[in-house]
């Protein structure tokens, strides 16, 4: 869970690699370092810190050279340190390289090159190769040769980018199993984990698929096959993101940033062609089964999915945790397996397709980001639109995956029953939806504001809702404790008197999604709920759309939404709590302990 870039250029390239790892902070921010060809030799500069931090202790900006590669890292093999932050030397220093992966034969190859002499610096898998290179390097072969032979002997999954003294005006770079996109504007050429890193620049990109490698010069590039040598040629993908999206503007943190963007994002999701939406409506009801997976915040969306497929369409769809997908999931050539994921990379849902697909299963995925790994490997992607999301924690893009699967579950109802009523009244509610949640934004969240500063030292928290709230009650807690570092546990609200009620006192806060009253069992269960935890001295936070009559300790007075989009305004408010408890806090928001964005490693 690395970020990795390398540029080759006509002009200096220190400065643009230092914003390229920037911005790909949210794939690790522990260490980082560059690497570039100065015409000495090549010039590295690395330590631990974030890239702000290490830029101006060690002059990222300042290593001179037009061509160079940098990394930004999450620690996996080894601990953090200088010696193994990236890049990576040969022991003659003519060989520097950036990994993102894990090379699993790495301790044999090590065992190899120190009986050959090397001698190592870092405890990473990735110094391997830079020795590899040297080892296999004599003079007269070209380092391409040297490059592809030194690539064969890996096993695992990578991406790599090298740069050497002795073809000093070219990057090499390669794929297996870990995302690697090439950017490509004029006269300057990238290599990235991630299009974030080079959209200022371009939006032209090629994504590299397993197996292939590549070489950038000033000139151009090319792409071949690693064990073929074949050249492949492939279509120049224009990539459709709004470029001010990855930059912060006037906000203290993109977390927040990205959560007042909801309501373009909602506009953008609804903007998906309705043929997309209807081609996997179709597909789902052709298949015999159909499962939902996704992990973290997109397994809760699976499961509001779920729920909503079983409301609006009749439909049941379970949703299962991508990384159990593969034990709970029967799945067969009958079965359609639909991903959700922000990244398109996350190495479960990976799994999960790929299972699906040994099993003659049919996959689909609803992804963000444009050219990611799920994008070319499920069989039919609807493309959610929402733009650059650099926050860690994800928002926006979990918001408009909603509103993809409540246009899917519309779809669903409308091809089983024909044109009936409600499908268009759905459309209408969801088409209001922005401006409801821009009126929270302004009337609301300087009162949750309030109640952080109010409840920010409880150190539990209970988030419950039934029905379609669960889910989102679920996420909420998962953001609340990713972002807080506080304990926080999402429960359907029926659960509570099992048992955890006992958990109850005057010290713990539970959060409760109540719906709006005309959906009348659910609001009068969950108040029966509310009523358990004040019977108990608990702390009673609501979140409601109605005049109650009942005692909170604390309350979000949401605007009247109709049942349909009442729990993705409730998403919102979960978003904000978590988010300005964690400004109370002081906690690290866009980049908090402990977590990557993208993660791409079992
Ligand atoms: C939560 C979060 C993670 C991701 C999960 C799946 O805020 O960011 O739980 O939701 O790792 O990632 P994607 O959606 O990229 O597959």
């Amino acid at each position: 869970m690395c970020g990795i870039v390398g540029i080759v250029s006509n002009s200096e390239v220190a400065p643009i690699l230092v914003k390229s790892i920037a911005r790909m902070e949210y794939r690790g921010y522990d260490s980082c370092g560059i690497a570039t060809l100065n015409g000495a030799g090549i010039e590295m500069r690395k330590d631990v810190g974030s890239v702000e931090e290490v830029a101006l202790r060690e002059g990222l900006g300042r290593a001179h050279g037009r061509i160079g590669i940098a990394h930004t890292r999450w620690a996996t093999h080894g601990g953090v340190s200088r010696e193994n932050a990236h890049p990576h030397l040969s022991c003659d220093g003519n060989f520097a390289v950036v990994h993102n992966g894990i090379i699993s034969n790495h301790q044999t190859l090590k065992t190899e090159l120190l009986n050959r002499g090397h001698r190592f610096l870092s405890e990473t898998d990735t110094e391997v190769f830079a020795h590899l290179l040297e080892e296999m390097y004599t003079p007269g072969v070209s380092v391409e040769k040297v490059f592809i032979r030194a690539l064969r002997r890996l096993e695992g999954t990578f991406a790599i980018a090298m740069i050497s003294t002795y073809d000093p005006k070219r990057i090499f770079c390669a794929r297996e199993k870990s995302p690697l996109i090439l950017g490509i504007a004029s006269e300057t050429y990238f290599t990235c984990s991630d299009v974030n890193a080079f959209l200022p620049y371009t939006r032209r990109a090629m994504v590299l698929e397993d197996g292939e490698y590549a070489v950038l010069s000033p000139e151009g590039y090319s792409v071949r096959g690693i064990t073929d040598g074949e050249l492949r040629t492939r279509q120049i993908l224009e990539i459709d993101w709004n470029m001010g999206a990855a930059e912060k503007g006037t906000h203290p943190h993109y977390m927040e940033k990205e959560i007042c963007e909801q309501p373009e994002v909602i506009y953008r999701a609804m903007e998906v062609p309705q043929r997309e939406i209807a081609a996997l409506a179709r597909l789902m009801l052709q298949a015999r089964r159909n499962v939902l997976v996704g992990i973290g915040t997109t397994y809760y969306v699976a499961l509001f999915g779920q729920y909503i497929l079983a409301t609006l369409a009749r439909e049941f769809v379970p949703a299962l945790s991508s990384d159990e997908a593969r034990i709970l999931g029967v799945i067969d050539p009958d079965t359609l397996l639909v991903a959700i994921s922000q990244s398109g990379e996350t190495f479960d849902t990976l799994e999960a397709i790929h299972h699906a697909k040994a099993a003659g299963a049919q996959t689909a995925a609803i992804v963000n980001v444009p050219g990611s790994t799920m994008t070319r490997e499920a069989g039919l992607v609807i493309h959610q639109n929402s733009g650059p999301e650099v926050c860690v924690i994800s928002t926006k893009a979990a918001m408009a995956q909603m509103v993809l699967l409540i246009r899917l579950a519309t779809e669903i109802a409308y091809l089983k029953q024909g044109c009936f009523t409600g499908d268009i009244r759905i459309l209408k509610e969801l088409a209001y939806l922005p401006k409801l949640v821009e009126v929270t934004l302004r009337t609301q969240q300087r009162h949750i504001r309030d109640l952080a500063l109010r409840y920010h030292n409880k150190r539990n928290w209970f988030f419950l809702g039934r029905g379609t709230y669960a889910p989102i009650a679920f996420e909420s807690a998962l953001k609340m404790k990713e972002v807080t570092y506080l304990h926080a546990e999402g429960m359907t609200a029926g659960f509570l008197k099992h048992g955890t009620l006992s958990l109850i006192d005057k010290d713990m806060p539970s959060v409760f999604f109540v719906p709006p009253k005309e959906e009348k069992d659910l609001y009068d269960l969950t108040m029966n709920s509310v009523e358990e935890v004040r019977a108990r001295e608990g702390i009673v936070i609501a979140f409601n759309f109605d005049q109650t009559g009942a005692h909170f300790d604390g309350e979000v007075r949401l605007p009247k939404a109709s049942p349909l989009i009442a729990p993705l305004l409730q998403l919102l408010a979960g978003q904000l709590l978590a988010y300005e408890t964690a400004v109370v806090l002081g906690r690290n928001v866009d980049r908090p302990r402990s977590l990557a964005k993208s993660v791409t490693v079992a």
